[in-house]
């Protein structure tokens, strides 16, 4: 199994997937500034890992935090939410973890200093938990639009690496794999970070799924061949209309699908759809280091000081999508109702 994120006794412990596949390191976190910095460095990247790291990083402040009255907690609480929030713009599952935090403050509050520090690690806890069970809920519902024999192809890495275990998109195809079916997945190499070449690969390679990793530019070559039956990726944040942000290039690949009538399905817990949100362009697209794209694994591949632009994310129009893969079900269009249908749905995983 793969261990992306544990709350432990020492603090918070994450696997370095800035290192992989090289290395598999494991870094533990003890100050809530440093959980910040390593969303923002991208040691843990992917919208529910995020949001589960946010949740544990805002645990991990109270924690060690010295306030002696409640009132001086309250302000040590905004001030730690404030650090977590600055730290990534897109992934909607970071602002709703934090939300979730912030009530359960407010719920314990009167209660005072040590159960506000209880619920709130307890809070960051339940949530890996829940994510898990998310995950395979939206691997058993989605592996059903898998025909029996697959090639699938993704972008970036929505697996065990990009939340707390088993994965969104890789989840359905993990599901599919399990119940027999013969998958075998192209993975987009996801410059400039190599999400899809270092981290999905690493993952499928480890489970025993066939795997050929291909350059982002080839994506449309295959589709165009009749090579590919389906793509799966996940989301950072899903707008109320559907439209879907992810990882910068799905959106090329979504219109590739199209044209060659190929399926487009989205693979996303419920939290990470943003009902306040009514349509994709108003999403928050974060803009990154230009170094990320000057250098590859540290080695510069361009002019020195070349002007680049690096948008970590695109927005894929709803007009693309077959289908959204929730842990509550299936949203398909419109979806402006299904996805707030499902949103409003009880018995989820929240
Ligand atoms: O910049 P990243 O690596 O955090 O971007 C990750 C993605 O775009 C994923 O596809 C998305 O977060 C879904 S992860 C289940």
């Amino acid at each position: 199994m793969i261990r992306t994120i544990e709350w432990t006794d020492s603090g918070v412990v994450m696997l370095d997937q800035r290192l992989l596949p090289a290395q598999e390191v494991y870094l533990t976190f003890g100050d809530y500034r440093d959980v910040a910095e390593a969303i923002r460095a991208m040691v843990i990247r992917g919208a529910p890992a995020i949001g589960i790291a946010a949740a544990m990083g805002i645990a991990l402040g109270i924690k060690n935090s010295f306030a002696g009255s409640i009132e001086d907690l309250d302000a040590t609480f905004g001030s730690i939410c404030d650090a977590i929030a600055r730290t990534r713009p897109t992934a909607v599952n970071l602002f709703w973890a934090i939300e979730r935090m912030k009530s359960v403050y407010d719920r314990t509050r009167c209660h005072g200093i040590e159960a506000v520090r209880q619920a709130l690690i307890q809070e960051s806890v339940s949530m890996h938990c829940e994510d898990v069970r998310s995950n395979r809920e939206i691997g058993r519902l989605g592996q059903e639009l898998i025909p029996s024999e697959a090639r699938i192809l993704t972008h970036c890495n929505a697996g065990a690496l990009a939340t707390a275990g088993y994965g969104t998109a890789l989840g359905v195809i993990r599901a599919a794999h399990q119940a027999g079916k013969k998958v075998q997945v192209y993975a987009d190499e996801t410059r400039p970070f190599l999400q899809g070449a270092r981290l999905t690969a690493w993952e499928l390679q480890k489970d025993g799924i066939p795997v050929t990793i291909i350059t982002d530019n080839m994506a449309g070559h295959f589709m165009q061949r009749g090579d590919v039956d389906c793509v799966i990726v996940g989301a950072d944040r899903i707008a109320a209309n559907g439209d879907v942000a992810n990882k910068i290039g799905t959106y090329s690949v979504a219109v590739i699908a199209k044209e060659n009538k190929i399926p487009f399905w989205v693979a996303a817990p419920i939290s990470t759809v943003d009902l306040k949100i009514p349509e994709g362009r108003f999403i928050p697209i974060e803009q990154r280091n230009p170094d990320e794209v000057r250098r590859i694994q540290g080695v510069l591949v361009t002019p020195e000081n070349a002007t680049v632009a690096n948008p970590a994310f695109d927005v894929t129009p709803n007009r693309y999508v077959s289908g959204i893969i929730t842990d509550r079900g299936i949203a398909r269009s419109p979806y402006r109702e299904s996805l707030r249908a499902l949103a409003e749905k009880s018995g989820g995983p929240e």
